[in-house]
């Protein structure tokens, strides 16, 4: 794909949002896991529901969703939420996806300011996921040596900023 401006346009998501979203959560979901996670392993994550989108934007108490688009599709959002007192971090970056036909063009730079700027921060990533771990390096995340199992047998790893 040849793109047609420099950049995606990156805005905060509205429930209009939430088909386009919980269609790019459900491609970039199995861009990036669908190797590693055998599809009968776990059912489909809630976040690639539509519904589950429209809980989510229409909560006015909610965190802001950040969308990406290019010439009308979405091609990235995030989201950070506070998790709470007692966490390691005062701020959790929950989704961070860009699909694949979009990387390597800032957007998921552009999508990681806009949703956590330069604040203290942990993820969890992949654990054999090098690529974004080092996109996450590269803006000041380490490794803490945390790892869990997740569906299907996911090893994912903890990152701290
Ligand atoms: C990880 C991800 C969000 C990165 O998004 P992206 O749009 O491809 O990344 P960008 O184009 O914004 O990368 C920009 C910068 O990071 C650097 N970078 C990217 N990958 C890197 C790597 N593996 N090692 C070092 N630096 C890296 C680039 O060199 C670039 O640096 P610059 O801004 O100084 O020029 C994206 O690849 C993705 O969605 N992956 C799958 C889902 C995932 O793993 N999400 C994270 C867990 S929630």
């Amino acid at each position: 794909m040849t793109p047609t401006t420099p950049f995606a346009r990156v805005r905060p998501a509205t429930v209009l949002d939430a088909g386009p979203l919980a269609e790019a959560h459900r491609t970039a979901w199995w861009e990036t896991y669908g190797e590693v996670v055998p599809a009968e392993a776990h059912p489909e994550p809630a976040e690639s529901a539509r519904g589950w989108w429209e809980a989510a934007l229409s909560d006015p108490d909610g965190p802001t969703t950040w969308v990406a688009v290019r010439d009308g599709a979405v091609v990235g959002f995030s989201r950070a939420v506070a998790p709470g007192a007692g966490n390691v971090r005062p701020l959790e970056l929950q989704l961070l996806y860009v699909l694949a036909a979009e990387q390597g063009r800032r957007t998921g730079t552009h999508l990681l300011q806009m949703a956590v700027g330069d604040a203290p921060c942990a993820l969890w990533v992949a654990a054999h996921d090098l690529r974004a771990q080092g996109f996450f390096r590269h803006h000041g995340f380490g490794l803490d040596g945390t790892r869990e199992q997740r569906w299907g047998g996911l090893t994912v790893a903890r990152m701290l900023r």
